[in-house]
């Protein structure tokens, strides 16, 4: 994907869970990089135009008889080379020095105090706090090369060897508890790398739009849009390519959100002037789910009307030979098998995983080299409403997740009006983009309650509010009680046939973020 930005760093990926973090850093700086696998072949960094390297950290120790490694002509490259952690201590070895055992495990925040004036460290403080997460260390460096920052721990924190442009780092500067490893990694790729900074929205634009343009000639490319961020994004980007010639497909499955159809075709067919075909098969999703209370079992189900749905609808525009999908680097990086693998705790569905079989020539992904943050930034800079390119991470199978117990139109009518409120009282308190995902679930339990003089007997839901970063892991959230109290109050006299609320304090792992 050499050919989306002229300047790039390649990161060589040796395993570790802060891998794409690296990425997204440099990448941050405005400078474009990719995570490639530790062996690549110096020749092919050579042949990509690649302006610096950076070798990640990984669980392995470097006296592991499988440790992993790279190509050491890389180093003749002339290109500056960056090692963190693992990929320090590889160096080490590689060029004769010694790495250990660390005394004990070290992992935590270390102060870091500078030795030397180096450009790696320009701008940052003489004193920084980074965060250290490493069972082996550097004891002595290997010949010609230099500490240039110590901790208190770890003589061999930073160090870099002058003639051959080597630097390395016993820390994590990805991370957001090394207080200016940004800054670090900035340096990195603007000031010893060269990278002038045209890593931009508005740069990626140009140059995916000509890629489009180039691989779909005059054909016509259809997209499952599901009013996602990646799939709305993708479509705006795909128009702005090839216009009328991109036919956009939303199912609406009838566990979609309160207005969500109403929503979409007015975004994309009126105001942005999008061919958008609206099919409504509620009636059909809602008949195969009639009975069925097993998560594994909706989701099946869901995923497979799904395919067979679209795949109808894609037959009535027989002209589209192109598939197009909101895919994005994290999906790549995990198809790929580089860096961290998928959990399977659950059987994910997305608009994005249509299987080949539905027989088209080529899938377009125009996202696919792309962090989620810069989706976004994309997102903005094509002029798509706020509300769409911040929207929370909405499920593939939609409200059924969020059912527990059987999925009936009731049921669905019900959960999306408590979701409606959600959404309204979180946008209003300005809390809607400041956590990961907010929403109701509807519990499949009755409980007494008393409204007026009257008792009542009827369903409740529980409040799910996270933070997390990617999804992985998350954090309930301590949302401040009067909102709690007016979601909650809101819910119970608006919404026929809920009266009780409660919150869900749940992290992730044990739970999930959805229910089901
Ligand atoms: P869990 O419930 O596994 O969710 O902790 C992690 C994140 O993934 C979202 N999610 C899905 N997204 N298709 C999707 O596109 C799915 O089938 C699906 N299931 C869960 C969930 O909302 C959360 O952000």
């Amino acid at each position: 994907m050499s050919h989306l930005a002229s300047e790039q760093i390649l990161i060589l990926d040796f395993g570790s869970q802060y891998t794409q973090l690296i990425a997204r850093r440099i990448r941050e700086a405005n400078a474009y990089s990719e995570i490639v696998d530790s062996m690549i072949p110096a020749d092919e960094i050579r042949a990509r135009g690649a302006a610096g390297i950076i070798l990640s950290g990984g669980p392995a120790s470097v006296h592991d008889p499988d440790a992993p490694g790279c190509d050491p002509a890389l180093f003749d490259l002339g290109l500056p080379v960056l090692g963190v952690c693992y990929g320090l201590q590889w160096i080490t070895r590689h060029f004769g020095g010694t790495v250990q055992r660390s005394g004990s495990r070290e992992y935590g925040p270390a102060l870091l105090s500078q030795r030397l004036d180096n450009p790696l460290l320009q701008g940052v403080a003489p004193v920084t706090k980074v965060w250290m997460s490493h069972a082996d260390e550097v004891v002595q460096g290997a010949p010609g090369f230099e500490i240039i920052a110590s901790s208190e721990a770890v003589p061999w924190a930073a160090v870099w060897h002058p003639e051959r442009r080597i630097w390395g780092v016993q820390f994590h500067p990805e991370v957001e508890h090394s207080e200016e490893g940004r800054q670090i990694l900035h340096n990195f790729a603007r000031r010893i790398c060269g990278c002038a900074g045209s890593w931009t929205a508005s740069h990626y634009i140009e140059r995916a739009i000509g890629e489009v343009r180039s691989q779909v000639g005059d054909g016509a490319v259809l997209l499952g849009l599901s009013g996602g961020v990646d799939s709305s994004v993708a479509a705006a980007l795909l128009h702005r390519a090839i216009g009328d010639r991109l036919h956009c497909v939303f199912v609406d499955n009838g566990v979609m959100r309160h207005d969500e159809a109403r929503e979409l075709r007015q975004v994309f067919g009126q105001h942005l002037h999008m061919n958008i075909r609206m099919v409504d098969a509620s009636e059909i999703f809602l008949q195969r789910l009639a009975g069925v209370t097993e998560p594994e079992q909706k989701r099946r189900l869901i995923g497979t009307t799904f395919v067979e749905v679209f795949r109808e609808a894609a037959a009535s525009i027989p002209q589209a030979r192109f598939l197009a999908q909101g895919t994005t680097y994290p999906d790549v990086i995990e198809s790929s098998g580089i860096g961290k693998h998928a959990d399977t705790i659950k059987s994910h569905h997305n608009v994005g995983g249509l299987p080949a079989e539905l027989g088209f020539e080529q899938l377009v992904e125009p996202l696919r080299m792309l962090f989620k943050d810069e989706v976004r930034a994309i997102g903005e800079e094509l002029g798509l409403p706020h509300e769409m390119v911040w929207r929370q991470p909405f499920p593939g199978p939609g409200l059924a997740v969020r059912i527990l117990g059987e999925v009936t139109r009731e049921n669905v009518a019900l959960l999306q009006q408590a979701d409606r409120i959600v959404l309204e009282e979180m946008i209003r308190s300005g809390w809607y983009y400041k956590v990961w995902q907010s929403f109701a679930v509807l519990l499949p339990v009755k409980s007494v309650g008393v409204m007026g003089d009257c008792r009542t007997y009827e369903k409740a839901v529980a409040l799910r509010v996270v933070q997390s970063s990617d999804g992985m892991t998350a954090d309930w959230v301590d949302l401040p009680h009067d909102l709690l109290g007016r979601i909650s109050s809101r819910i119970i006299n608006e919404v026929r046939g809920l009266n009780r609320v409660v919150y869900d304090i749940t992290s992730k792992p044990p739970g999930t973020i959805e229910w089901e």
